[in-house]
């Protein structure tokens, strides 16, 4: 047993890696709010600090060790801390011993919890909760609060897919998909509370299946075209995908679905055929392409987002080539590319033929070069195109607004302009990372009139 504390009046939460870590980030701070705290003033210390990790690469465990050091105050103590996420998940009891000052150890599954912790943890004890009962978790936790224009909606988590190189099967368990009422309540409290943009979360978020108001069983496509009848929701967006998922309806959707973005993120992870069966990824190249090729046939403009790892096990350089082949052929519009990361516990860790961290420093750079190229690529051929766009945020000079095209491009603009307003922007200069825009007319169009007007060129 430890001291005694009082109640914490304010916290924090840190969330690291994935949007759905993101996404439980802000549901723990609603919790944490309706439970009577609040959020610390910027630069205060709180009285209670979530670390909300990430397990999927390297380095994750030391960084949050050291961020557990960095709490520290002068005199020896600490505030309360927990532990949350998959590296919580994952390294739980380790973490126990390894950090006295950590009060509490939650898993992704279950931080509904976390207020019943925080008093055991005041009591004095050190709790560990890393079980798995997905369902619930949601179903206790308290109505989601004022959001921005863009929000997110996890709507399923977990997978069985078991890529030999990744920890997600481990830390976030099996494919569960939330039911699909939930899913529209809260996207309607969601729009409510001002989001007009939803992006629909999950580790597999194309394997999500449920029951419609009509007792059907449908798939995302299904999901896609209920929230799409949601009067004041103009745009939808969902993300990760595996090809594996990516049904026909799903495909139909694209070309049918107004509301549905033009953007796909389709993790291929490499361009080599033996590699994608050494990563257990279950599809091949020929089958990814002409996936892509159904989804540009319905929707021409879809803009392609992909993963690459570099450097798995035993990947050659001219399997390492083939990747690169791969990038120059699809054309994506953006791409997140990672070193291989030997994940304690997975099939490939164990794999004698590891590459060296040179040579995947070497190719991850090479692979940049051509991402880059290819985006800059597609950031051209937007030029000249009239679109919508979505305003986020201010940007740093004088009337800048920063806002994302249908193709989640970044565009900066100068004008009259307010944050959550859809507006029509002529893309006129294209960047590395963003596009300049040019608003269309001068007074935002309400955003049903917007929406009416559509995108497509
Ligand atoms: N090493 C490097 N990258 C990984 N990813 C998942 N596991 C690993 C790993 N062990 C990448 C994959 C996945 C993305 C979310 O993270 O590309 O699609
Ligand atoms: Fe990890 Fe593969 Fe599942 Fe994606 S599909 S979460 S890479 S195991």
């Amino acid at each position: 047993m430890m001291a005694k504390t009082p109640p914490p009046q304010t916290y924090r939460v840190k969330s690291f890696g994935c949007q759905m870590n993101v996404y439980d980030g802000e549901r723990m701070a609603e919790l944490l709010d309706a439970t009577g705290l609040s959020p610390a003033a910027e630069g205060a210390e709180p009285d209670l600090v979530v670390l909300n990790t990430c397990h999927i690469r390297e380095k994750a465990v030391e960084k949050v060790y050291s961020d557990i050091g960095r709490l520290k105050r002068e005199d020896g103590t600490s505030p309360l801390i927990a532990v949350a996420g998959c590296v919580a998940q994952a390294e739980g009891e380790e973490i126990m011993t390894r950090a006295p000052a950590v009060r509490m150890v939650v898993g992704p599954q279950a931080y509904h919890r976390l207020p019943d912790m925080i008093t055991r943890a005041g009591m004095g004890e050190r709790v560990t909760d890393t079980d798995m009962p997905a369902q619930t978790k949601f179903d206790a936790l308290p109505a989601r609060r004022k959001v921005g224009p863009t929000a997110f909606l996890t709507v399923q988590e977990g997978c069985d897919k078991f890529c030999t190189y990744c920890v997600v099967p481990y830390t976030r368990g099996a494919e569960i998909s939330r039911p699909f009422h939930d899913l529209v309540a809260e996207a309607e409290r969601l729009v409510g509370a001002g989001a007009c943009e939803i992006t629909l979360l999950g580790q597999n978020v194309n394997a999500w299946t449920g029951e419609d108001d009509k007792g059907r069983t449908v798939g995302l496509d299904g999901l896609i075209r209920a929230l799409a009848r949601l009067p004041d929701l103009a745009r939808i967006r969902y993300t990760t995908s595996h090809p594996n998922d990516m049904s026909d309806g799903l495909i139909a959707a694209h070309g049918e679905v107004e509301k549905l973005m033009p953007f796909l993120h389709l993790p291929v992870q490499s361009g080599s055929d033996r590699v994608l069966r050494a990563m257990n990824r279950s599809h091949t190249i020929e089958s990814y392409l002409k996936l892509l090729e159904k989804v540009r046939g319905v929707r021409h403009d879809i803009a392609l987002s992909g993963d690459f790892i570099v450097g798995f096990p035993g990947e050659t350089e001219a399997e390492f080539a083939e990747t690169l082949a791969l990038i120059d052929a699809v054309g994506y519009a953006q791409a997140f590319s990672f070193k291989y990361s030997a994940r304690p516990g997975t099939p490939a860790a164990d794999l004698a033929s590891q590459i060296m961290p040179a040579v995947m420093d070497d190719r991850l750079q090479r692979l940049q070069a051509h991402v880059n190229h290819g985006q800059l690529a597609f950031n051209r051929q937007s030029v000249g195109r009239t679109c919508q766009v979505l305003i986020e945020r201010r940007g740093k000079l004088p009337g800048q607004w920063l806002g994302k095209s249908p193709w989640l491009q970044s565009v900066h603009i100068i004008g009259e302009a307010a944050i959550g307003d859809l507006i029509e922007v002529e893309l006129v200069e294209a960047f590395a990372n963003s596009l300049a825009g040019r608003l269309v007319c001068a007074e935002p169009l309400p955003r049903r009139l917007s929406q009416a007007i559509g995108t497509r060129k």
